[in-house]
C-alpha cells in the first residue's frame, strides 16, 4: 500500500547536498531559535551513549526537506505539550543528513521520521502530524504496555474515552504473558487494559475467564484462538471500528491489517441523498452481517472521490461504492449501480469468494502506469497552484526540446538515406585510405620487381591483412 506522500527520500539526499550550501546562511538565525526550543534537544551521534535508559521521542530530518519544516512548529509544540505535562519522555530531532551513520543505524527510509525509543525497543510514528496526534502517541507508548483498571469507574471511564477497548480479564495465565508480548509491540497502534472480572458489568457476560475481549461498535467480541488465529493477528484486524470515515493516512493504516477495504465514496454535501442511502447501506452490512465479513473486510465511507481516483489512476463515480485491496493494489467495482442491501452483499461475496473482476494492481504495467501517473499530477499541481512557475519549468524544456525535435525532423527528412550512406562513407574513409596508400606502395614495387612470384606473393600478403 503506498502511503499519502508525506515525507520526503532519502535518495534524494545528494541531490540536495549540493543545496546545502545556502542554508549556512540560515544558521545564524537558527542559533538565535535555540534559546527558545530548550524544550527540543538537538542531537548528535554521542545520542547513542547519551540517552541510555531515557525514553526519547525523536525526529529524523533532513535540512532541505519540506515535510519536516512544516513539522517543525508541530514539533517544538510537542516539546513543549510533554516538557510542561511532566511527561519523562525527552524530545529531540536529529539531522539525518549530518549523521547518516546513526540515521541509517535506526532505519531511517524518509523524512520526517518519528521514533519513540525505549530501551531496546523503536517504535515508529505514522499517524497524523498534529500536536495532539504525537503527544497521545508518545503518552501511549512510553506508559506501561498494559495498564490496569483497578475499579468500574475506571472501566467507565475508559470506555467512555476510547472507541476501540482491548483488554484481558483473568488472573495470572499463559495467555496473558501473551497478550504482554503483543502490548509491547502494538501499543504503537493502540491501548492495552487489563481487569478482574467484577470490574465489568453486569451485562458483560464472558464465556470462559481468563480471556481477551475488544469493546467496540456498541458491542464486546472475544478472541478465539481456534479461529482467530495469533492474537497479535487477531488484535491487529480489531483495532479499528467496524465503520470508519476514511481519507488517505487511515487507508494507508488499514493496510496493515491485511483487510479489505469496502469504501462508499460520496459527497457529504449531496443534496439527492444518494450519498446518504448507499453511506447508510454499508454501515448496515458492516453490522448485520459482521460475522460474515469482519475477518476479511473493514467498512466505510470517504468523502469526495480525489483520494480514490488518485489511487486506482481512474475516476469512480459519486456515489459509488469500491473495494481495495491494499494488499496487491487491486480494486473491485460493482457490475451495476447498488441500489439494494442484498446487491451489495452480493458485491462482497463475489469478491471474497474470486469470482469478481479485478482491476488494477501492482504489476510491472500497473508500476509504470503509476510513474506516468504521479508525474502528470506533479506537473498539473504545479501549473495548478502557480501558472507562471508551471511555464517557465515545463515550457521551457519543452520548447527547447520541440526546436530540436523540428531541427532534426526537418534535417532528416531531406534526404534520410543519403544521410546514412554518408555516414558509413565517412565511417570508412581511414581504413580505405591506408589500404589504397599501401596498395600504391606495392603496385610501384610490383612494377620495380616485375615478376610473376613477386605479384603471387602480393596477393598472398594482400589476403593476410584482409584477415587480420
Ligand atoms: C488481496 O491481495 C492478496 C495479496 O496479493 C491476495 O493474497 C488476496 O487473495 C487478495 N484478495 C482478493 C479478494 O483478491
Ligand atoms: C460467488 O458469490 C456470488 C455472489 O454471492 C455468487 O453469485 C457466485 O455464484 C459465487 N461464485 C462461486 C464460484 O462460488
Amino acid at each position: 500500500m503506498r502511503s499519502p506522500s508525506t515525507s520526503c527520500s532519502v535518495f534524494a539526499d545528494g541531490a540536495m547536498a549540493a543545496g546545502r550550501v545556502s542554508l549556512a546562511c540560515g544558521v545564524a538565525a537558527a542559533l538565535l531559535c535555540s534559546a527558545v526550543l530548550a524544550f527540543v534537544e538537538d542531537l548528535d551521534d554521542t545520542f547513542k551513549e547519551t540517552r541510555v535508559d531515557d525514553i526519547w521521542l525523536v525526529t529524523f530530518y533532513a535540512p532541505w526537506c519540506g515535510y519536516c519544516k512544516k513539522l517543525e512548529p508541530v514539533w517544538n509544540d510537542v516539546g513543549m505539550e510533554l516538557k510542561s505535562s511532566g511527561s519523562p519522555v525527552h524530545v529531540g530531532k536529529m539531522d539525518a543528513t549530518a549523521y547518516s551513520g546513526m540515521a541509517s543505524e535506526f532505519g531511517v527510509r524518509g523524512y520526517p521520521t518519528i521514533k519513540l525509543l525505549k530501551g531496546d525497543l523503536a517504535y515508529n510514528y505514522k499517524g497524523p502530524r498534529t500536536k495532539d496526534d504525537i503527544v497521545e502517541f508518545a503518552n501511549r507508548v512510553s506508559g506501561p504496555a498494559v495498564r490496569p483498571l483497578p475499579s468500574k469507574q475506571m472501566f467507565e471511564h475508559m470506555m467512555k474515552r476510547h472507541d476501540v477497548l482491548f483488554l484481558y480479564v483473568g488472573g495470572e495465565s499463559p495467555l496473558k504473558e501473551k497478550y504482554n508480548d503483543v502490548a509491547s509491540e502494538l501499543i504503537v497502534y493502540t491501548y492495552f487494559f487489563s481487569a478482574s472480572e467484577e470490574v465489568l458489568p453486569e451485562s458483560v457476560k464472558l464465556p470462559e475467564l481468563p480471556t481477551v475481549v475488544v469493546f467496540k461498535d456498541g458491542a464486546h467480541f472475544t478472541y478465539d484462538e481456534y479461529e482467530d488465529g495469533s492474537l497479535s493477528s487477531w488484535v491487529n484486524k480489531e483495532r479499528f471500528q467496524g465503520y470508519l470515515q476514511i481519507d488517505g493516512f487511515t487507508l494507508y493504516e488499514l493496510g496493515e491489517t491485511g483487510k479489505l477495504v469496502a469504501i462508499a465514496v460520496i459527497d457529504e454535501k449531496d443534496p439527492t441523498e444518494e450519498s446518504g442511502r448507499l453511506k447508510g447501506l454499508i454501515q448496515r452490512v458492516a453490522k448485520e452481517y459482521r460475522e460474515h465479513f469482519n475477518r476479511d473486510f473493514q467498512f466505510g465511507h470517504m468523502d469526495g472521490n480525489d483520494y480514490i481516483n488518485s489511487l486506482i489512476m481512474g475516476e469512480v463515480t459519486v456515489p459509488s461504492v469500491i473495494i481495495l485491496n491494499t494488499s496487491n493494489e487491486q480494486y473491485f467495482l460493482p457490475s451495476e449501480p447498488i441500489e439494494t442491501m442484498e446487491q451489495l452483499v452480493q458485491f462482497i461475496s463475489s469478491v471474497l469468494n474470486g469470482s469478481a473482476q479485478a482491476n488494477g494492481g501492482d504489476g510491472f504495467i500497473q508500476r509504470i502506469k503509476r510513474v506516468a501517473f504521479d508525474a502528470r499530477s506533479t506537473i498539473m499541481s504545479v501549473f495548478r497552484s502557480s501558472p507562471l512557475l508551471g511555464c517557465f519549468l515545463f515550457g521551457l524544456p519543452l520548447g527547447v526540446i520541440s526546436l530540436m525535435c523540428y531541427g532534426i525532423c526537418t534535417a532528416e527528412s531531406d534526404d534520410g538515406s543519403d544521410d546514412i550512406d554518408a555516414l558509413k562513407r565517412e565511417g570508412l574513409t581511414d581504413e580505405e585510405e591506408e589500404d589504397e596508400e599501401e596498395e600504391d606502395e606495392e603496385r610501384q614495387r610490383a612494377a620495380e620487381l616485375e615478376g610473376p612470384e613477386e605479384e603471387e606473393e602480393r596477393r598472398r600478403r594482400r589476403r593476410k591483412r584482409r584477415i587480420w
